[in-house]
This record gives structure tokens, C-alpha cells and sequence, in this order.
């Protein structure tokens, strides 16, 4: 063959596909943004220079959509719930219909009259499973609620630390550990966004406690800030992109969040590259000029004290203070997730919801993390047992639910609200909703041949006797907590402790079933038979509750907070901020810096109540053959076995415990395997390069010393099973 009549058709073919691009080229300009192949950050660009200034300042702040007595109604357009951002209907742009939050749809205010959705457990018994997989079921079904409503925005992903076990939202969170939950937190979100609806991810940064959020400054040097929080944060935004950041009430180092030039331009934008778009929470925005310093949409605009990105942005646009570039940015930022979530292709679809299969999501939630804490072999509960005694916890109506904006409305109706008292704007959630599940009846149902009796446990010497009059006593104890409420101590309110010291001294067959937001101390713990914590179980928590007590599930939860023997072990014995007046600001001094929670009581040698990561199970699991390898990073592998006698579900953690010569502890990875009696499965783990480095804040960047590293894989923070060690590589890594 000539090279000439090779050449032709190679040219021809060349100048056809050429013409073919051209021609694609025309059409896709013709199209601009409306092109699905477009990337939506170039979507978002064409659009954006489609908006009129008012139509841009539009875009970047909404009200609640709740009404108020006396006030105007939902603004049209909206679907009742936490928020609204009018879309642009000459453009077609959607309008954004905001709801709460990570544990389900919610409906607050009953501003959607008579609407139920399905009640998620708490966040916290989502970290207790140690399960990504259930986290992001379990957002991809409240996302699926979420749209029936005829919402596209979740406002979930609550991933701040657990600093403070007494934070009345610690029961939103996943827990004290940035792996945990960053992973967690990310897969939630990548859930929910997978059925087309935007989270989330919340509240950027430090709100680590809720006295006095609006006031609290919370100081913390950047590199610890960087290993700790934000590193939750970022792992969660690289696992599931969420479309907005939201950001918090508090101060960070002296500047309110929303308005935090270094956190949202510096880290959030900056460092880490995110091209979403910032939300404020609702009520967090104190000046007009937060639109320079990162923040790009104003939420909520009832609650501040002026719409500053209203008409005082448009007049600094007009100006020119506000660079024009910089108000592109903002309301491209939006589009942009709005394109990435899919919210212009097609109409929104109002999937079918099938309440049962929900439901079924989520009891595996909780059947997963609840937490077996103690056991003299008393659990499971045996069938020869005749006479049982349940007390108090209003345990015949149902499981208790955390309070605030998270708050379900649950199906089934709620069959027992305990008014809690108190005003201001929170007053509303201000009392104790139980969802329909009762564990008294899950218990009945459950064991038929039993007598079940309930006693409701007001009066100490009354549950005594009637406990001893059983085969055995389960006393139900809870600890509501609350958005805007801290607890003021680590005991179990009204009397509870009291309570099962009397249940206890009469049976020494006494279990003790926790519902709590987070840790509690327990005096009692020697005295009784079995504690479980069940933390706030959701919208099946009864059944759940009923199936660990009789061994139908068998526990497999592991804490996600170390559980302290008092609130001495804390670096802040007192609550900041805690009885000082209104709007007086005050710091809260994270000097523990990133040793939170288990990282703290391994610098210092402490002895917890139950350390990190721990859980009983009704079998038994040992671990062997480890390998560990070094190089850029530590892959980790060893084998589980289930030696007991029934099958089990285990959570083997792998930490850091030295980094050439320096003793430290870092969870580096966790997995839950499933295991039938005998059954052995081997497990790898690659840590994240950043749990191995720490961060240099004048370099700006992770480094790794480099040397010999060393793990430990164990059952818990507190126990190392199997020790290992590899040699890692000196080197930085970007931040
Ligand atoms: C909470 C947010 C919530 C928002 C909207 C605020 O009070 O801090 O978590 O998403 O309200 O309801």
C-alpha cells in the first residue's frame, strides 16, 4: 500500500470527525446551559450570565418557610419546612425548598398539618454501628421522603465533634473521632444526594456546645482545629460532596463562623477547593459584608436582625463594594450544585414511599447501635423468665427522641409528649416526643408466655417492690436532650439514679435500658445485672430494644464517645458561658486542641467508665495474623474470627498508637464484619495519609515525620488485641 492511500482515509475520517466536533461545538453554544453534557460548574457559568442583578441578589437569601400567630403564611411557591430560596421562573430556575435535617423530613410547627415521615435513630446510634453502608441507606431514604414532600434540599450531615458529652445536640452528631465521623457523616450525605435532592453539611465550625451559641467563641489553634473538626468536615465534603456547607452560630478564634474570612475563603474554598456553596444557619448572619468573607446565601432571614443579602447587598453591588465577580461567584456557587444534584434535568419526581421497607431502614439502624455495656450473663433474656417487670422511661408508649430543629414527626402519631416548660423561640420543641414503639409491647409480643407488667416508676420503693416481685426488672432511663439545651450534668435527671438503686437493691436480676443523647455517669453500674444503651432509638427503637434484650439481634453496637467516670475527666469541668447574661460574649477554650475525647485519655493516662469504640456482643471474636505495611502510608490487615456460639457482628479498630518514638492514639480504620459461629474474615485497611501526619499551620500543609509507625487492632480504644508496626515515609501532603 502507497502511504497515500493510507493517508486519505485517515485525513478524511480526521476532517469528518473534525466538522463532527464543530457542528457539536454549535449546537452545545446554542443550547448553553441547558446542554446535560455540559460539566455543571459550566452550566452554572452560562446561567449566571443569563441573571439580572435582581434575579442574582434573588438567589442569595430566603425566609423560613413556617408561620407564626399573627404572622403573613408560607411564602408561595414553598413547601412548609425550615427554608426557602425562590427559584427564577423566566430561567427556569427551580427554587430551592429546604427541610431539616439528618434523622428524617420534619415538620415543625405541624406547618404541614397531619404529615408523618419516618424517624431515624439518633445520629449517635448511627455512629455506634461503625457501618458506612448503613449510613448511606439511611440517607438515601430520608432523601426519598424528602422529595415525596416536594423538597430538594436536606439540611443534613451534622458532623461536629462531641467535645462536650453534656452538648444538647451531641445526639445529631457522629461522635468524638473525625474518621468516624467523616465517613459516616459522608456517606450519609452521598445518600441523600444520590436521589437528586442537595445536603448539606453542618455547622461549620465548633459548635461544640449549645449554652450560649449565639456568644460562644470557640479558641483553638489552627493545627489542632485542622486534625480534629475540620478534618471530620473534610473527609465527610471529599466522601459525599455535598452541595452546601452550612455554617455555624458560634465564633471561631473571634470571628462569628458565617462571617469567618480564614475558615470559608481560607480552609473551605481555599485549601480544600469546595465549589459549592455556603449557607448560613438561620439566624447567624450579622453583617452584609459576610458576602465578601465567604458566606454566599443568607437563611432563615426572619430570624436577623436585616435580609443583608437583600437590598443592602444590591445597593454594595451597585457601588461596587461588593465586586460583581464576587456576587457571580456566590450565585454560580449555587447553581452550580443545583446542577450537580440534577435539579434542571427533568421534572422533580415524587418517588413512592414504602413505609415498611423505611421503617425496616430505620431498626437496622438501631438494631446496629445499640450498645451492650454490660452483661453478668443475665442478657439474652431467657425464655424460662416468667415474671418481668419493665419500669418507667414511658416505656409503655414508646422511645424517646432528641429535641430542636431535628425533630421528627414520626408515623404513627407521637403517643406521649411530656411538655418540658421554658420560653423564647425554641420553646416550641420544648418537650419530650416519644415515637410510636413501645418496648413494653415489642417485649411482649416477643416473649408471649411471660408476664409483662409495667410500672412507671415515680415512686422508687413502688418499682422496688414490684421488682421484687419478678423474675427480673428492666428499668427504661432517659436523658432528653435538646437543640438550644445543654444538659447541666452527666446524671440521669429527675431521680432516675435513684430509681435503680432502689429496682437494683430489691433484684439483683435488675437490666438497666439507657436512652440517652450521649454519656451518663452510672453509680448504680456494679449493682445491676446488664446495661444497654440504647440512645434514641427511632421510629421501630421499641422492637429494636425488645429484639437485643431477647437475642433475636444480636448487639453489635460499639460507643462513639468514651463514656467518663465523672465530668473531672473533661477539660472543662463547668460549662462555658453557662448563667451569664444574655448576648454577652465569651470564650470557649479548646485546649485539649485535637485530642478529643479517647486522644485525651491516652495522653493523659486515664481510666474512662467505657472507653471509645466499645460494645459487648453474645458472642466472642478474636483476631490474629496481622500485617502491617509502610510506605507512603499503613495498610493494615489481620483476620476476625467469631469464636462463640452465635453469629455476630464486630467492629475491629485499627489505631495509631506511636509515630517514631512519639505514643499517640488515632483511630486509622474501622470495619464491621458480619461472621456466623467459627466463621473468619480477613480485613484491610489503608489509612488516610492525614491520620498519620499533623498539620503544619505555618507551612500550611499535612507532614508526615516519617519512621517507624505503630498500630494496635482491638475491640476499643482501651484494648490492643494486636500490635504491629511498619516504616512510613517522610513527606507533606496538601491541606
Ligand atoms: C439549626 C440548623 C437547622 C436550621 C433550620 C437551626 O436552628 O441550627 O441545624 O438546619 O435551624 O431549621
Amino acid at each position: 500500500m502507497t502511504k497515500n492511500r493510507v493517508l486519505k482515509p485517515v485525513l478524511a475520517a480526521g476532517l469528518y470527525a473534525g466538522s463532527l466536533a464543530c457542528s457539536t461545538l454549535a449546537i452545545q453554544a446554542a443550547e448553553g446551559w441547558r446542554n446535560p453534557a455540559l460539566s455543571p460548574d459550566e452550566r452554572a457559568r452560562l446561567l449566571d450570565a443569563e441573571l439580572t442583578l435582581d434575579e442574582r441578589i434573588g438567589l442569595l437569601h430566603g425566609p423560613m418557610a413556617l408561620t407564626f400567630p399573627g404572622g403573613p403564611p408560607i411564602p408561595e411557591g414553598s413547601v412548609g419546612g425550615a427554608g426557602f430560596i425562590p427559584g427564577v421562573p423566566r430561567l427556569g430556575i427551580p427554587a430551592l425548598k429546604e427541610t431539616d435535617a439528618s434523622l428524617g423530613v420534619t415538620n415543625p410547627g405541624e406547618v404541614r398539618p397531619g404529615d408523618t415521615a419516618t424517624a431515624l435513630p439518633a445520629s449517635l446510634a448511627l455512629a455506634a454501628s461503625f457501618n458506612a453502608k448503613l449510613a448511606y441507606d439511611g440517607g438515601a431514604m430520608i432523601a426519598k421522603e424528602a422529595a415525596a414532600k416536594g423538597f430538594n434540599v436536606l439540611l443534613a450531615g451534622g458532623v461536629n465533634l462531641a467535645r462536650d458529652p453534656r452538648n444538647g445536640r451531641n445526639f445529631e452528631y457522629l461522635g468524638e473521632d473525625p474518621l468516624l465521623a467523616g465517613v459516616l457523616g459522608g456517606e450519609s450525605i452521598r445518600g441523600i444526594q444520590g436521589q437528586n435532592i442537595i445536603s448539606t453539611v453542618k455547622h461549620f465550625s465548633l459548635n461544640g456546645q449549645e449554652t450560649g451559641r449565639f456568644y460562644a467563641n470557640s479558641v483553638i489553634e489552627e493545627a489542632a482545629h485542622r486534625e480534629s473538626d475540620l478534618l471530620a468536615f473534610q473527609i465527610a465534603i471529599e466522601r459525599g460532596n455535598p452541595g452546601s456547607v452550612m455554617c455555624a452560630y458560634n465564633l471561631v478564634n473571634g470571628d462569628y463562623s458565617c462571617g469567618n474570612d480564614h475558615l470559608l475563603n481560607g480552609v473551605l474554598k481555599g485549601d480544600w477547593g469546595y465549589k459549592g456553596w455556603v449557607m448560613s444557619d438561620w439566624g447567624a448572619v450579622h453583617a452584609m459584608d459576610y458576602a465578601v468573607k465567604g458566606l454566599d446565601q443568607q437563611s432563615g432571614e426572619q430570624l436577623d436582625q436585616q435580609v443583608w443579602f437583600g437590598e443592602p447587598l444590591k445597593q454594595a453591588a451597585l457601588a461596587g463594594t461588593v465586586p460583581a465577580a464576587r456576587l457571580s461567584d456566590m450565585s454560580q456557587r449555587i447553581l452550580r450544585s443545583m446542577f450537580a444534584a440534577g435539579l434542571f434535568d427533568g421534572k422533580p419526581v415524587k418517588p413512592a414511599i414504602d413505609n415498611d421497607a423505611h421503617a425496616a431502614i430505620a431498626k437496622q439502624v438501631a438494631d446496629e447501635g445499640i450498645v451492650l455495656l454490660t452483661n453478668k450473663g443475665i442478657l439474652p433474656l431467657a425464655a424460662g423468665a416468667r415474671k418481668i417487670v419493665v419500669i418507667g422511661g414511658q416505656a409503655d408508649a414508646g422511645v424517646l427522641s432528641g429535641a430542636g430543629s431535628s425533630q421528627v414527626t414520626s408515623h404513627g402519631g407521637n403517643p406521649r409528649m411530656v411538655p418540658v416548660g421554658g420560653d423564647g423561640p425554641m420553646a416550641m420543641w420544648g418537650r419530650q416526643t416519644f415515637h410510636n414503639s413501645s418496648p413494653l409491647k415489642a417485649l411482649r409480643a416477643a416473649l408471649p408466655e411471660a408476664t409483662i407488667t409495667f410500672q412507671d416508676g415515680r415512686y422508687p420503693a413502688e418499682a422496688a417492690a414490684a421488682a421484687k416481685n419478678a423474675d427480673i426488672a428492666i428499668v427504661f432511663a432517659t436523658q432528653w436532650m435538646a437543640e438550644a439545651l445543654d444538659a447541666y450534668d452527666l446524671s440521669l435527671p429527675q431521680g432516675q439514679d435513684a430509681l435503680i438503686e432502689a429496682v437494683a437493691a430489691a433484684n439483683p436480676n435488675a437490666i438497666v435500658v439507657l436512652q440517652t443523647g450521649g454519656p451518663v455517669l452510672m453509680p448504680w453500674k456494679d449493682k445491676v445485672g446488664a446495661v444497654v444503651s440504647a440512645w434514641y432509638s427511632g421510629q421501630k427503637g421499641g422492637e429494636s430494644i425488645a429484639d437485643v434484650l431477647t437475642g433475636k439481634v444480636n448487639p453489635s453496637g460499639h460507643l462513639p464517645v468514651t463514656f467518663p467516670t465523672s465530668l473531672d475527666q473533661y477539660p472543662r469541668r463547668d460549662l462555658p458561658g453557662w448563667g451569664l447574661p444574655k448576648k454577652q460574649q465569651f470564650d470557649v477554650v479548646y485546649d485539649e486542641g485535637a485530642d478529643v475525647g479517647y486522644r485525651r485519655y491516652a495522653a493523659l493516662g486515664m481510666e474512662p467508665l467505657f472507653p471509645f469504640g466499645y460494645g459487648l456482643s453474645y458472642t466472642s471474636f478474636s483476631y490474629d495474623k496481622l500485617r502491617v505495611k509502610g510506605g507512603d502510608t499503613l495498610t493494615v490487615s489481620f483476620e476476625v474470627v467469631n469464636t462463640g456460639k452465635v453469629a455476630g457482628k464486630d467492629v475491629p479498630q485499627v489505631y495509631l498508637s506511636g509515630a517514631d518514638g512519639k505514643k499517640l492514639q488515632r483511630l486509622i480504620g474501622f470495619e464491621k464484619v458480619d461472621l456466623a459461629p467459627g466463621e473468619r474474615k480477613t480485613v484491610t485497611i489503608k489509612a488516610d495519609r492525614r491520620l498519620l501526619a499533623d498539620f503544619d499551620a505555618s507551612a500550611r500543609q499535612w507532614r508526615i515525620g516519617g519512621g517507624s509507625y505503630e498500630v494496635t487492632v482491638g475491640p476499643d480504644a482501651a484494648t490492643a488485641a494486636l500490635t504491629g508496626k511498619a516504616r512510613v515515609g517522610r513527606q507533606t501532603i496538601k491541606p
